[in-house]
């Protein structure tokens, strides 16, 4: 299925002479398979641009390309193009589990190889992987004599939006953990630096989004505007304000570009996956996506603590209990938090008291790992750090191997400080090594990954598959405890075109008891229908099911959950408006059935699914979980009716969603 072809340097290179500055200009120039987006590579008076287009409409203008350094001259503004080679590429590659089983990876190539024309004479080299929606490119700096350390001050990267686009973002530094609402503003409106992936609306109606692609030992990259709508690239720096240390050679992450027609396409497309590596993990077949439960909201609400005393929640007889909850549902595992030393008094100030391989002594490891093996459910352990990652680096393999002896396959990780080590921040260079050697070594001993306060990802799941989830959102947590009342109807209408372009979201959906003990006026502003479509609507491969299971009880809306599939065959965005609703449908990978998932922001609304996605002279049996007539967010969210009717692909359904409200359905095919 591969394709390589390679050509010969010089083909697209050429030098043109400007007759009116009597300066040289170099250019090279690639396109998409499809010939749709251009990408141009300039040298004008020795400084290196790119720009790109879509259907020979500019996207993104004349963008600076280069770097700053600390010991050494800014390299990109007195090269000339030296080479250019051009490729195309095209396999299909599988995914061991995710929205989309195969995966078209087809793109052309650029490869333009710059070098100083005086001085020291440095060279890199600018990779362009273009495909038919967007675009990646990176920087190569390869090991040659004049540079051997390096310490790069500023990535001069530029994306020159060729107007001041509508754009959906959370501030880079203000709040923690990714954990914000996103705000719609113009670009030039912004006033902070942003995180990516940063998507926007052209007042053509073109979406793009920008985000990297393989973050490996660098740091994690944030945008800021200037000139009305030209995002510069801010990396995350170190306590000392260096932003990357390294020697030559240095490879950067991707910064993807994609460029799409509909919300929906930013959601389908496959960019930021396929500029990640093939899977380093050599048997993979101990990885498995599924579903769980958790010694978890109780903490939330207060009605269990992590620390010891009368309210333990990670008890060996709770546990047991859930245990038995998720054996007789159907959940895969059950997540047990609060069950090691090191929570006592204020956790989040004393991480390096926390022991990963010491359990509180009313929590009995091995018998409640026999247990929940006896009964065929998975436990999730939890490794809160509080930020200390030294301490936690210390423990690391010996907590691994704890957890394989002991058979519990999945580790959910936390680091809720606003530093690491009292220090560096989350999405630094250091950040992002400790966050790549906790996936290595947990893939060494065969344990999944779950991080939450993580790096924002960048598809490095297709490199380390057990690396399953991650939060890096404000997720459902938020309406437990939040001052500001929770997250609005709106919010999951737009993270999945924003934070969920990144990878798989651990948001923990399925409240069905909405009353919140504690602070009355906080809560889950949704409806319960709503709650069941989110699990078709945000992707995650490890899909907790996070109310308390007394609350789940044998109520009919919990089949939905019981039955939802978290791997899927293929992905649709039937119809979707970021910030108002969104309607997904995916293909289950076992079975030939569809699920659907639609929601709305805090306006009811009337929406239509075509359901021409599904095979043709087949009939389903669709099984709808919606909207009541009288449900709504604030003060009827658990009005649901349930209801079933055999459909085929030429129909097409009304979904009612009430305010804050949603709808779930499972097509079941009655004719395989
Ligand atoms: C924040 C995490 O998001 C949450 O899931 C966890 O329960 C607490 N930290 C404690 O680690």
């Amino acid at each position: 299925m591969k394709d390589l072809t390679i050509a010969l340097a010089g083909i697209v290179f050429f030098i043109v002479a400007s007759c009116q500055s009597h300066s040289l200009q170099q250019i090279a120039t690639g396109s998409s398979p499809d010939g749709k987006i251009d990408i141009t590579v300039e040298v004008i008076r020795g400084q290196v641009y790119y720009t790109a287009s879509k259907d020979s409409t500019l996207i993104i203008g004349k963008s600076k390309l280069g770097f700053e350094f600390k010991d050494m001259a800014p390299l990109g503004d007195k090269v000339d193009i030296v080479n250019v080679t051009s490729g195309a590429f095209n396999e299909t590659w599988e995914q061991p589990w995710g929205e989309k089983r195969l995966i078209e990876n087809r793109y052309d190539e650029l490869t333009v190889s710059l070098r100083e024309k005086k001085g020291m004479k440095r060279s890199f080299n600018l990779i362009f992987r273009i495909f038919n929606e967007g675009f990646g490119f990176r920087y190569e700096i390869p090991k040659q004599e004049k540079i051997d350390s390096i310490i790069i001050m500023k990535e001069m990267t530029e994306f020159a939006m060729t107007g001041d686009h509508h754009a959906w973002w959370i501030p880079a530094y203000k709040d923690r953990f990714y954990e914000s609402l996103y705000r719609k503003t113009l670009l030039s409106d912004m006033g902070d630096t942003v995180c990516t992936p940063l998507t926007m609306e052209t007042g053509s109606g073109k979406y793009i989004a920008i985000h990297e692609a393989n973050l490996t030992d660098y740091a994690a990259m944030n945008l800021y505007c200037v000139d009305s709508s030209t995002l510069v690239c801010d990396l995350t720096p170190w306590s000392t304000g260096e932003k990357v240390v390294g020697r030559a050679p240095i490879i950067t992450p991707w910064r993807t570009v994609i460029i799409a027609d509909a919300p929906g396409d930013l959601i389908t497309s496959n960019i930021i996956l396929n500029l990640n590596e093939p899977c380093k993990i050599p048997d993979i077949s101990w990885i498995k996506p599924g579903k769980y439960i958790g010694i978890w909201w109780g903490m939330h609400h207060g009605m269990y603590t992590w620390s010891q005393g009368p309210l333990h929640g990670a008890t060996t007889a709770n546990t047991k209990k859930y245990i038995d909850f998720a054996a007789a549902n159907g959940m895969n595992g059950v997540l047990v938090e609060g069950w090691n030393r090191g929570w006592d008094g204020d956790w989040s100030l004393h991480g390096d008291s926390f022991s990963f391989t010491e359990p509180y002594p009313d929590f009995e490891m091995e018998e409640v790992t026999r247990y929940a093996a006896a009964k065929h459910v998975g436990l999730i352990g939890h490794h809160e750090t509080g930020g200390a990652i030294t301490n936690y680096e210390n423990q690391l393999e010996e907590a691994f191997s704890l957890y394989q002896r002991l058979g519990v396959r999945v580790v959910k990780t936390g680091y809720v400080n606003s530093f690491l080590d009292g220090k560096e921040r989350h999405k630094s260079q250091y950040g992002v090594r400790h966050y790549r050697k906790v996936v290595e070594t947990a893939a060494r001993y065969h344990i999944m990954v779950d991080i939450h306060e993580p790096v924002m990802p960048t598809g490095l799941q297709r490199t380390y598959p057990n690396l399953m989830t991650q939060e890096g959102v404000r997720g459902q947590e938020w309406d437990a405890w939040s001052a500001d009342r929770g997250n609005p109807p709106e919010h999951t209408t737009i993270i999945p075109f924003t934070r969920g372009l990144a990878g798989p979201m651990d948001f923990t959906p399925g409240t069905f008891d909405f009353s919140n003990p504690v602070l009355p006026q906080t809560k889950v502003q949704t409806t319960l229908a709503k709650q069941l479509a989110l699990y078709v609507i945000l992707y995650s491969p490890l899909q907790m099911a996070s109310d308390l299971p007394e609350n789940y009880g044998n109520r009919k809306a919990f089949e939905f959950i019981k039955v939802v599939p978290v791997d899927w065959e293929e992905t649709r965005i039937p119809d979707a408006r970021i910030g108002d609703y969104v309607i997904t449908a995916r293909k289950d990978r076992n079975s030939e059935d569809w699920y659907v998932g639609a929601i709305t922001d805090e306006h009811q609304r009337e929406l239509t699914l075509d359901l021409s996605f599904l095979m043709p002279d087949k009939t389903y049996l669709a099984q709808i979980f919606k909207d009541g007539d009288n449900a709504n967010w604030e003060n009827n969210p658990t009005d649901i009716a349930i209801t079933e009717i055999r459909v085929n692909s030429s129909q097409q359904l009304t979904m009612k969603l009430a305010s804050g409200g949603g709808q779930a359905i499972r097509l079941k095919c009655l004719s395989p």
